[in-house]
């Protein structure tokens, strides 16, 4: 095996009621990462960057895949170097969870190369970590609630205060989620300056409630549950002004009967729903799309039955 490549699929962290650790992998959108091993040299060198984004930087230091390779590299004291192609599918500043995406499938990539040279697996805890690192260079933070759902896939809740960083919470089968990403751009730095950096009580008390009932509701296939806890009092009305027409799209989703509820997707532009069948879900993406174009803004919308797989390889190339 000389070149390994992987694809990992958006992502929407946080998942409105868990700041910063709960997060919801998605289907349809994602980045793939090729890498290629080099025995002539140690370095991580990005050679291609296409796709929906090709203005990131190449220096691998400064790129959140170059990033996750070069934390893979450094931790293992790996002695090849690797030639990097990456291919974007998810839109920069979408709130989709693209830089965790590309860090992901450099980290699962990367694996594969590892493997073929050493005959070692490397434990998905490892490839979770280096790709934390991509997400760091990214946004300034290591948040894990994109790279958790897009590694592992499903509905996740990770924080580093856990021995385990990422479980996987269980869901009811039949459950969709529909995002729609309007034409504007957020940066996840920026929406992160704005917020207060402190929680009164009351705020406190009730958004643990509804993340805890939220989970539980999933867990114990409570959908009933999970809809009346789909709340996010702390961040949602601190960001929701860098979204067009946020108020309008809500009224239609929550408007429409089997919508879970509906929210910013990770620190925006993009909104979610959760739909409990596919044809609510078509429904709901219509609604969002209308609000969003009665507003000027055009719009995608990407349906995904969920749980959603994670990130995984799509070729091997044997020499
Ligand atoms: N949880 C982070 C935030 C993710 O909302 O700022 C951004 O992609």
């Amino acid at each position: 095996l000389s070149s390994a490549r992987a694809f990992a699929p958006a992502s929407v962290g946080n998942a409105c009621v868990g700041f910063d650790i709960l997060g919801i992998a998605l289907s349809g959108a994602g980045d793939e990462v090729e890498v290629t091993l080099r025995t002539d040299t140690t370095e991580i060198r990005i050679t291609e960057i296409t796709g929906v984004v090709a203005n990131l930087p190449k220096e691998a230091r400064a790129n959140t895949t170059g990033a996750a390779l070069l934390a893979m590299h450094e931790d293992l004291n790996l002695t090849y170097g690797l030639d990097v192609k990456i291919h974007k599918g998810i839109p920069f500043g979408s709130g989709m969870g693209g830089s965790a995406a590309s860090a992901v499938a450099a980290a699962v990539a990367g694996a594969a190369i590892y493997k073929a040279v050493t005959k070692k697996t490397l434990p998905l805890e490892k490839q979770f970590a280096y790709a934390l690192e991509g997400e760091r260079v990214a946004v300034g933070a290591a948040h894990p609630d994109n790279v958790a759902p897009c590694l592992y896939g499903g509905l996740t809740l990770s924080s580093p205060l856990f021995t385990k960083p990422v479980h996987k919470v269980p869901m009811p089968s039949g459950l969709f989620c529909v995002l729609v990403h309007p034409n504007v751009e957020v940066e996840t730095k920026h929406a992160r300056q704005i917020l207060r950096p402190e929680v009164r009580m009351q705020v406190y008390v009730h958004q643990t409630a509804l993340l805890a009932g939220f989970v539980l509701g999933s867990a114990t296939k409570n959908t009933d549950l999970m809809a009346e806890s789909f709340r996010d009092l702390l961040i949602e009305p601190q960001r929701q002004h860098l979204i067009p027409a946020f108020d309008k799209a809500k009224a239609a989703a929550c408007a429409v009967s089997g919508c879970l509820g509906f929210s910013i997707s990770g620190s925006g532009p993009s909104v979610f729903a959760l739909a409990r069948s596919a044809n609510v879900a078509k429904k709901l993406a219509l609604e969002i799309k209308n609000q969003f174009s009665l507003a000027d803004v055009e719009s995608q919308a990407y349906i995904s039955s969920l749980p959603a797989k994670g990130a995984h390889l799509i070729t091997k190339k044997n020499k």
